[in-house]
């Protein structure tokens, strides 16, 4: 997508001209180069025209719990780039593109998006859960199933991945992400450009992607939703920008602007973010979207006096297309009018909208296919990726006596609010997701160990409402029971947008459930649903085994019992920390030094450590880790050195590890996170047998670091090699 624009706008203006073909038909000749016939249509097009294309409203009923809009919305108007498009009707998006074909002039197609964040209709792990897997392989193929259900559904563009690196789990959008790490994001949010994107953006069922948001929404002070950020320059570049660096290097076609201010200038109007580093530097070429209303929104940021200043603003720091408000449309003559806006924004804006349509190739092919649904959606292979991801996004964080897997357990009690819910395993976002398609908890549990088993499901827990009722049916049923399964969590719209939390604590009628099974004395399993880590520290040495089962999405309840059962081996390791308990936040792997030694200034009341670190998980299998060995103990700058380590399966039980390379640079002009992960691999590993893994490293890439201007530098002095707590001394010279 790096190209230098000017060039090309250049070469194509003279492409255009020279070969006499004024025709002003040449934009609809695919033959043409993408920026000839920009060009083309462009130079055709009227103000009122122009603008339309900068202008994105919606269609349909937003029902998504975290911002929904009241009523249907069916603004129709051949005046707009597109929609987002809430229906589920295919036959509907071509009618609607089929109107403004052939309503406008210059039958310029529309183009149809949805939040699409963790699957359309076959619904996936939250994001979050799926950097769990470590396995950005598994997460491309998630993409494309979701890519191709949207396509089938009239869509061609979704709102996601979001890489807004993120480290407080009170801010509800952490579950949006993939972690506090910035590694993470970044290889997460490419493996799920990659799977909406596939090779060409006008591929039979790619859709177009759209980073978000930009930038630093995840900072919002207090985990607060839509709050101003303080980022420092060097937290700017260290952390925030480099997943979208990356994924615009992998191509991403569009980026979303954010709500948030941004050291005092909101993103949506952040020259600075969007003109110098995302278009100029990165040579972004696709275009940005504004969030949902977040042009409007810098009244409220007290950076613009009224409407028409907020457009002003938003256009010329660099947000493309305005999303909802219809602000650039309505007020952008009087602006041009009254000298406050040169058409050169306008024209560079629509360059780029009409830039990702043509590749899109929605203007040779601009319907979408309708195939009936048994074809369209839910196909089993897809099903079977959504519980395999599910399985694999779990992560197993305590198993005291090998509690679990439950083989041989004949009766097992299962209490909890989750324990026959659908909604709330689908999670926040959940897109076109459907309750009746999810195979709950209880259902998989019955289908999972049929008669070797008798599943005493226990009914009536609540998520927060007294539970008395339930506790002391739990205490009778318990004693006819060999194990008790809780299946407690949070519910959807506790997280995602605007979902906002002072505590990370479950609810205490549910912490009340754990302490009643504690006190039956019978094994206590904990299945947590949630969108964010949860606070744990009361209810933790009440469980004898703890599974952290996320958001699973459609097939969550066939996932969680192939755990139980031991039919898979959990392999999940978390993509963010649990802290011990919500006070302790922030709390994250890389962070930088204490001035002090040991635990000085830390908080007196609560331990040091978190309760689990980014990067634990446990398994019914163990391992053991070499040392680490390196290819040169001394290198220069330039040369490449092979770190080597080996895992050995110690148990019984065929498994699967994740190792989690990380570089610790104890010394440099500005001071380094005391650890950063740099790679991470995955692999199964049999019973007894032992796995090499290697990691080379490339000093320029893995041991340098960054500035408050985005420069890089790589200094001469000893880096440690840390694998756990394996570690490998490097000079470089
Ligand atoms: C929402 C969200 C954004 C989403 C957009 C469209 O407010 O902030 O993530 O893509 O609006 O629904």
């Amino acid at each position: 997508m790096k190209k230098n624009l000017t060039i090309l706008a250049a070469a194509a203006t003279a492409l255009f001209t020279s070969c006499g073909s004024n025709s002003p038909d040449l934009y609809k000749d695919s033959s043409q180069p993408t920026e000839a016939r920009v060009e083309s249509l462009l130079s055709q097009m009227t103000l009122e025209e122009k603008l339309g294309q900068l202008n994105l409203l919606v269609l349909g009923r937003n029902n998504n719990i975290n911002n929904i809009e009241s009523g249907e919305k069916n603004a129709f108007s051949p005046l707009t780039g597109g929609y987002i498009y809430f229906s589920e009707s295919a036959e509907m998006a071509n009618e609607v593109q089929k109107r403004t074909i052939e309503e406008s002039r210059l039958g310029i197609p529309l183009i149809l998006g949805m939040d699409v964040i963790h699957g359309y209709k076959t619904i996936f792990p939250i994001p979050l859960a799926q950097a769990c897997t470590w396995s950005p392989e598994m997460v491309t193929e998630a993409s494309k199933v979701a890519a191709k259900e949207s396509r089938l559904s009239g869509l061609r563009w979704t709102y996601s991945p979001m890489v807004d690196v993120a480290r407080d789990a009170r801010w509800g959008r952490v579950s949006e992400g993939y972690g506090e790490d910035p590694h993470t994001n970044a290889v997460f949010g490419v493996a799920t450009v990659k799977g909406y994107q596939g090779e060409n953006l006008n591929d039979e069922y790619s859709i177009a992607a759209c980073l978000k948001h930009y930038a630093g929404y995840a900072y919002s002070q207090g985990g607060r939703d839509y709050r101003a950020t303080e980022i420092s320059p060097v937290a700017l570049w260290e952390t925030v920008l480099p997943p979208f660096h990356a994924c615009v290097e992998a191509g991403a076609a569009t980026i979303m602007s954010s709500f948030n201010d941004v050291n005092g200038i909101p993103a949506t109007a952040n020259e600075y973010l969007i003109q110098d580093v995302l278009k100029e530097r990165w040579g972004f070429d696709g275009f940005v979207v504004s969030d949902w209303s977040s042009v409007r929104q810098l009244i409220n940021q007290r950076y613009a006096v009224d409407t028409l200043d907020a457009g002003v603003k938003s256009i010329i720091g660099g947000t493309d297309m305005d999303m909802y408000d219809g602000i650039y449309l309505k007020y952008f003559e009087e602006a041009l009018a009254d000298n406050k806006l040169t058409m050169n924004y306008i024209d560079e804006a629509v360059r780029r909208v009409l830039r990702i349509k043509f590749e899109l190739g929605l203007f040779e092919n601009p319907y979408a296919e309708v195939v009936e649904d048994s074809l369209r959606y839910l196909l089993p292979e897809s099903l079977e990726l959504a519980e395999e991801v599910a399985a694999n996004s779990m992560v197993l964080l305590k198993n005291e006596a090998n509690t679990l897997p439950l083989t041989g357990k004949k009766n097992i009690l299962l209490v909890g609010a989750m324990a026959n819910n659908a909604e709330n395993l689908l999670g926040n976002w959940h897109c076109n997701g459907a309750e009746e398609d999810v195979v709950t908890i209880l259902e998989g549990l019955k289908s999972e160990f049929g008669n070797s088993s008798k599943i005493n499901y226990l009914e009536g827990a609540d998520f927060e409402s007294n539970n008395s009722g339930v506790i002391s049916r739990l205490r009778s049923a318990a004693n006819s029971s060999d194990v008790i399964v809780l299946a407690l969590g949070e519910m959807n719209h506790w997280s995602g947008e605007n979902g906002t939390r002072s505590t990370l604590s479950l609810p205490s009628a549910q912490e009340a459930l754990v302490e009643a099974a504690h006190k039956t004395g019978k094994p206590v399993v904990l299945l947590l649903t949630s969108g964010r880590p949860l606070e744990l520290c009361r209810i933790e040495p009440m469980a004898d085994a703890i599974l952290q089962v996320w958001q699973p999405g459609t097939m969550g309840g066939s996932a969680v019992s192939s755990i139980l059962s031991g039919r898979r081996n959990p392999s999940g390791k978390l993509s963010i920390t649990f802290p011990y308990s919500t006070g302790q936040i922030p709390i994250y792997y890389n962070q930088r030094a204490n001035a002090r030694n040991g635990n000085q200034g830390d908080y007196q009341d609560i331990p040091v450590t978190p309760m689990y670190t980014f990067g634990y998980g446990l398994s019914y299998s163990t391992f053991e880790y070499s040392d680490i060995t390196l290819s040169k103990n001394e290198a220069s700058k330039t040369e490449k050195i092979t770190a080597t380590i080996t895992v050995k399966n110690n148990s019984t039980t065929d498994g699967v590890e994740t190792i989690f390379w990380m570089i610790d640079d104890p010394v440099a002009t500005i001071t380094q996170p005391s650890l950063k992960m740099k790679h991470f691999e995955k692999a199964a590993i049999k019973a007894g047998e032992s796995k090499e893994f290697t990691f080379e490293i490339d000093p320029s890439r893995d041991l340098s670091f960054v500035d408050g201007t985005g420069e890089t530098h790589l200094e001469s002095g000893e880096f440690r090699i840390v694998v756990g707590d394996k570690i490998a001394k490097l000079s470089l010279k």
